[in-house]
């Protein structure tokens, strides 16, 4: 609330990341306890500088599900539905795939990533809260154009710079531990790189001159 009522932010909608693989928390509740259920949900705020900030859903269709692809082979006769609901015709239009919902389902089981192979040969912390790709992924795709300018003001260990890298967008980040910042460069190592090469790269990042500070006025 305070973030529309003092900053000026519009709350464009409302998203949920549900993650099934989350591990039960808080302990003592769930699992000593067990007077409460796994929390395996994040709210997700998508505030915006506008009421109407450049979007396009089309970007981001989910193929459609077996029997919507079942309807659209077979045609679909417009009829009541039980509830009494009017469905036309329009629904055996194929539209390239469905509108995805506001519920993201995505688990974070990534537990032996290159970024975390480099970070342990490199001793550096590897970060303990990174989202998965496709999370950025889809923010990125829905809501921006190839070129565009992507920051990520708590950017950990950078997976939004990553995919914005891939997905042809232009990025920077900020983050407060130096040690994050250190592990995120690994990321963008080449596939071929010796160990020579990462371990001048380590050294040079270490350096961060051209991390830091990009936003001396923010506190
Ligand atoms: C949940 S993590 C982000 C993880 C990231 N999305 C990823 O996939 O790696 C939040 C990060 O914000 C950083 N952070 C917290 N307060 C900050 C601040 N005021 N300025 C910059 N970074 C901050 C923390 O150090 C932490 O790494």
């Amino acid at each position: 609330m305070r973030l529309v009522k003092e900053v000026g932010f519009y709350l464009s909608q409302e998203f949920y990341h549900y993650n099934p693989a989350r591990l039960p928390a808080p302990a003592e509740w769930v699992n000593v306890r067990r007077v409460r259920v796994k929390d395996s949900v994040n709210v997700v705020w998508w505030l915006s500088k506008t009421q109407n900030p450049k979007a396009d859903n089309r970007k981001v269709l989910r193929p459609y599900s077996q029997s919507m692809q079942t309807l659209l082979k077979n045609g679909y006769k417009a009829k009541l539905r039980p509830s009494g609901h009017d469905i036309s015709d329009k629904f055996s239009r194929d539209n390239g795939g469905a509108i995805p919902p506001n519920l993201l389902e995505l688990s974070n089981t990534d537990s032996n990533s290159r970024y975390q192979q480099l970070c342990r040969e490199h001793g550096i912390k590897v970060h303990p809260a990174r989202f998965p790709p496709q999370f950025a992924e889809f923010f990125i795709t829905f809501l921006t154009d190839e070129d565009a300018v992507v920051f990520d003001p708590f950017g950990g260990s950078n997976t939004t710079g990553l995919v914005a890298e891939r997905r042809m967008r232009r990025w920077f980040i900020t983050e407060l531990s130096e040690e994050y910042l250190k592990g995120s460069k690994l990321r963008f190592l080449d596939e071929g790189a010796s160990t020579a090469d990462t371990e001048a790269f380590s050294e040079s990042a270490s350096r961060q001159a051209d991390l830091l500070p990009l936003f001396p006025a923010i506190e």
